[in-house]
């Protein structure tokens, strides 16, 4: 196994290097090939950890001078590499549409422009897109004319990486779509990226001192000036904006702090050993989830990254897809990631900071996306999320026929119905929705053929058909 392994990891190296990615990246990937081959899990044990507690943004007096000097020396970063795999895309999700015509692309230039207007900053917004995302990208930002800053790059581009057969660690080959040969590493990825593009020292050099970086599918994520305002005033060297976990939330991951040296780890579901399930889903127990909405120093970033020829040894994960994602027919690889707050062990002092939902609007399914469509929010001036709804309803799309976001259009072909009202949203079976209809409380819809609301209906309560 060792020797089919070195022989795994001398291809992909080769594979890599022809493909012109930068020395650091490979030498980054052959980090965590050697751990995969010996069999590195990179589980975090119940018994090594202990909960976290954290102060509340609610509760933190930030003054405005503090928040405006330190909302001029940032930088924004949107996490904008992946695909949308889980929701049938293979393209960025961020240019669906959300609302009024609008892309996710949309909304964030236009929270930025607004900010910087409101704020006299400058407020670079930065893409971080993947070889699959770029053009795509770059092409519906560029109407907005005044986005780009004098000498700073719209974009920069994540590192790409040779998807390995599950035997053996090879790169695989699949002639049919040699692009479906190369995966990108993960947000993990972000740090690399920033270094290799030469990035960091560029946003150094033209006096940013912080960057807040946060995913494209999160529309609650602005670069808000009272929490650039607390990070400056923090004085720490990384920070990580949390919430409460909710029942939702029980099999996701959490932080921690690591008992052996004090840290403060965030422990994914996929680095929790079998016997520890249990404690993973004590929400009263490790009570605060990650955002992914991060602040870090740029001057801190950059010492520890030259610390560690470039490579800050995240820990692994392992994900085991199909070659071409959409065809579980092809063969089984594992793609090496790594996530970008799991840095935040990496840097003594780091923070945590208990924020609103609000600043938490993540879309990973159709369900989420559907709630982001309807009335539940909405879009003030600022292009801020404003919830307009008392609760947010818990939407459950049948996966069969609305998991995939085409065929999940298809059914809502005027759009998403009013949730505003509503509690509840299960629909089972293949329902076809028309226009202006309102979802009011606890709704069910359950059909064995496939059926059609009409338009102007107010459903309520359980319908069978
Ligand atoms: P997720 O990990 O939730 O994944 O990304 P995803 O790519 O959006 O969706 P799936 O898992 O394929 O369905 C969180 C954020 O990180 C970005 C994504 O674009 C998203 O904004 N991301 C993810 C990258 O920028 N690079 C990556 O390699 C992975």
């Amino acid at each position: 196994m060792g020797s089919t392994a070195s022989k795994g990891l001398q291809l992909a190296r080769q594979k890599m290097r022809d493909a012109g990615v930068d020395e650091v990246a490979i030498d980054t990937f052959a980090h965590y090939h050697r751990l995969l081959e010996h069999g590195e899990t990179g589980m975090i044990p119940e018994a090594s950890i202990e909960p976290v507690d954290m102060p509340s943004l609610d509760g933190v007096e930030v003054d405005e001078a503090t928040a405006l000097e330190a909302l001029r020396h940032t930088a924004v970063i949107k996490l904008n590499g992946g695909l949308g795999t889980s929701m049938g895309m293979d393209r960025a999700k961020s240019l669906l549409c959300v609302r009024r015509g609008l892309s996710f692309l949309d909304v964030i230039c236009r929270q930025v422009l607004h900010l910087r207007e409101a704020h006299d900053a400058t407020l670079p917004l930065i893409f971080m897109n993947s070889f699959r995302t770029s053009a795509d990208t770059l092409a519906a930002v560029a109407r907005y004319e005044s986005l780009p800053v004098e000498g700073l790059p719209l974009e920069f581009l994540q590192n790409k990486e040779p998807k390995l057969l599950l035997k053996g660690l090879v790169p695989v080959s699949y002639p049919k779509d040699p692009d479906l040969e190369w995966c990108p590493p993960g947000h993990g990825d972000l740090y690399t990226a920033l270094r290799g593009t030469g990035l960091l020292d560029l946003l150094i050099e033209r006096g940013y001192r912080h960057v807040f970086v946060s995913n494209s599918d999160n529309l609650g994520a602005t670069p808000d000036p009272q929490v650039a305002g607390w990070f400056a005033a923090s004085g720490a060297p990384f920070a990580i904006e949390a919430v409460r976990r909710t029942p939702s939330d029980r099999k996701g991951g959490h932080f921690a702090r690591r008992k052996a040296d004090g840290r403060l780890v965030l422990r994914e579901t996929a680095q929790t050993p079998d016997a520890d399930t249990e404690a993973l889903a004590d929400l009263d127990r490790h009570r605060y989830c990650s955002t992914n909405n991060l602040w870090f120093d740029l001057a801190a970033m950059k010492r520890t990254l030259d610390e560690r020829q470039g490579i800050l040894g995240l820990p692994l994960i392992r994900n085991v897809k199909n070659v071409d994602p959409a065809d579980p027919k092809t063969p089984e690889v594992v793609q090496i990631e790594t996530a970008m707050g799991a840095a935040i062990e990496v840097f003594e002092g780091a923070q945590l900071i208990e924020v609103g939902r609000d600043r938490f609007v993540p879309v990973k399914t159709t369900n989420d996306l559907l709630v982001l469509r309807s009335d539940v929010y909405d879009l003030g001036q600022d292009f801020v999320l404003d919830q307009a709804a008392d609760e947010l309803p818990y939407v459950d799309l049948d996966p069969a026929h609305y998991k995939l976001v085409g065929e999940c259009d298809k059914r809502f072909p005027q759009g998403a119905p009013s949730l505003r009202k509503a509690s509840r949203f299960t629909v089972h079976g293949d329902w076809t929705f028309c226009r202006d209809i309102e979802v009011i409380g606890e709704v069910e819809l359950e059909a064995r053929s496939a059926q059609r609301v009409d338009a102007a209906t107010v459903l309520s309560g359980r319908t069978e058909a």
